[in-house]
């Protein structure tokens, strides 16, 4: 059966785009199915960094075709930025991505509001990326959208553009108070950028669909976490996408039965950027010391994240929602420098204990974290090529998370290198 899923099992930054990357050279189609430029996947080839925000992490890899699905919000602006970009570093980008006909565009306006929103609630706020994810995918639930077909027609587009255009400069000035903006003035770029990426639109899903008929490898890369999932996650603390495997269906138009590796990432301690709840979060020297070990700060938003310990719960209610066959635990050298590593295992909630991160947040905010401690192996992991290496407190931490998770870990990374991935228990 041809198709892996990734999915990020906490809320995003797991590392997902190092193992994409990794798993790529096996690959012959990588493809993305949500989100947008909210993501951003680093990827370390031979000490050289790269960050990807639309792209799939299959666009470092020559043979393989990277797709951006439907299910994808497509920045223009943005993705000719990125193109640019990669093509600037020596990657080969034309014939190698294709742009699902039926995604969804972003467009200046999307994000203004997106930012407008967020300064309208205050201390409410999401604490979104401000890139208009979610006004886009508002936009497309309510079927005022505009989609990348529209941009095979010019005519079409710039009427719809100007539509929204209007509709946006009515929502900004009555209801958010703020400055129109001034449609004409994005419209040339918004044309040109239209034009470069036409040559790349494609139907994706008879791409998807015959490349599983002819039995390539694929693999479907979630972007975020499914914490972060607009259904699963903590709600409204969430994006507004399906990073749960479920979206690789919707997001590509491929059937659940064409998958059978649902591989979920998980980091070994835990991070969020932007508010809602984080039970796990340690607001104090020690998370300081992690963040600064772990250089956690958002690739998109240069956002310093929020750090704590290992959430089993949560990671479980992710794992129960995406069915995961292994995972991939990433970032275990960042532990090296505490002697002592609490877990959380479970909570203590009114009611009694959970083993599960509950769905509402006044539910989450009654939950205390019940920890417990392991040792520490307190040398460096980065050198290590062999699971079996790995010092013996190292190995006994991960077990205990793959116990506490109940699914088989298959691969342990020790640092942003492709080379520093090591497989687990085989
Ligand atoms: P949005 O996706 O920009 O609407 O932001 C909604 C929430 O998702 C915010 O808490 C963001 O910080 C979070 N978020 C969006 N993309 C990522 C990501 O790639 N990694 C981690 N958090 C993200």
């Amino acid at each position: 059966m041809p198709v892996t899923v990734i999915v990020g099992c906490q809320w995003g930054d797991e590392g997902k785009g190092k193992i994409v990357d990794y798993m790529s050279s096996k690959m012959d189609v990588v493809a993305r199915y949500q989100g947008g430029n909210n993501a951003g996947h680093t990827v370390v080839i031979n000490g050289e960094k790269y960050v990807l925000h639309l792209i799939p992490s299959g666009i470092l890899h020559d043979a393989v075709v990277s797709v951006i699905g439907n299910g994808v919000v497509v920045d223009l602006v943005g993705l000719v930025k990125e193109i640019n970009e990669i093509e600037g570093n020596g990657f080969e980008v034309e014939g190698k991505l294709l742009i699902s006909e039926q995604a969804h565009v972003i467009l200046p306006q999307h994000g203004i509001l997106d930012r407008a929103r967020e300064t309208s609630l205050g201390a409410k706020k999401i604490g979104t990326t401000g890139r208009g994810i979610g006004t886009a995918y508002a936009e497309k639930m309510a079927r005022r959208g505009i989609r990348a077909c529209d941009l095979r027609h010019k005519d079409t587009f710039v009427r719809k553009y100007r539509e929204f255009g209007a509709y946006c400069n009515e929502v900004l000035t009555k209801f958010f108070g703020v400055e129109a903006v001034d449609v004409e003035a994005h419209l040339e770029e918004l044309l040109k950028c239209g034009e470069r990426l036409k040559p790349m639109l494609s139907d994706t899903v008879t791409y998807m669909n015959n490349a599983i008929a002819s039995k390539k490898n694929i693999l479907a890369e979630g972007a975020q976490g499914v914490l972060l999932d607009v259904d699963f996650g903590t709600y409204p603390y969430v994006t507004s996408s399906s990073p749960a495997p479920g979206g690789a269906c919707t997001g590509l138009g491929i059937s659940p039965r064409h998958i059978n590796n649902i591989l979920g990432i998980v980091k070994a301690y835990t991070t969020r950027v932007g508010e809602g709840p984080m039970l796990t979060e340690q607001k104090n020297e020690v998370g300081e010391r992690i963040r600064k070990e772990g250089g956690e700060f958002g690739a998109t938003t240069g956002r310093a994240r929020r750090c704590g310990w290992f959430d089993a719960p949560a990671v479980r209610r992710a794992i129960q929602v995406s069915g995961c066959t292994g995972i991939v635990i990433t970032k275990l050298d960042v532990l090296s420098i505490l002697s002592e590593i609490p877990i959380c295992v479970g909570y203590e909630t009114p009611s009694g204990r959970t083993n599960l991160l509950p769905f509402d947040v006044s539910d989450i905010d009654q939950c205390k974290p019940i920890y417990e401690t392991m040792k520490g192996w307190e040398c460096d992991l980065s050198h290590v090529r062999e699971a079996g290496k790995l010092p013996q407190p190292a190995i006994d931490y991960v077990l205990r998370l793959q116990e506490l998770m109940g699914v088989p870990i298959d691969m342990v990374s020790v640092g942003p290198d492709r080379r520093q991935t090591l497989a687990f228990g085989k």
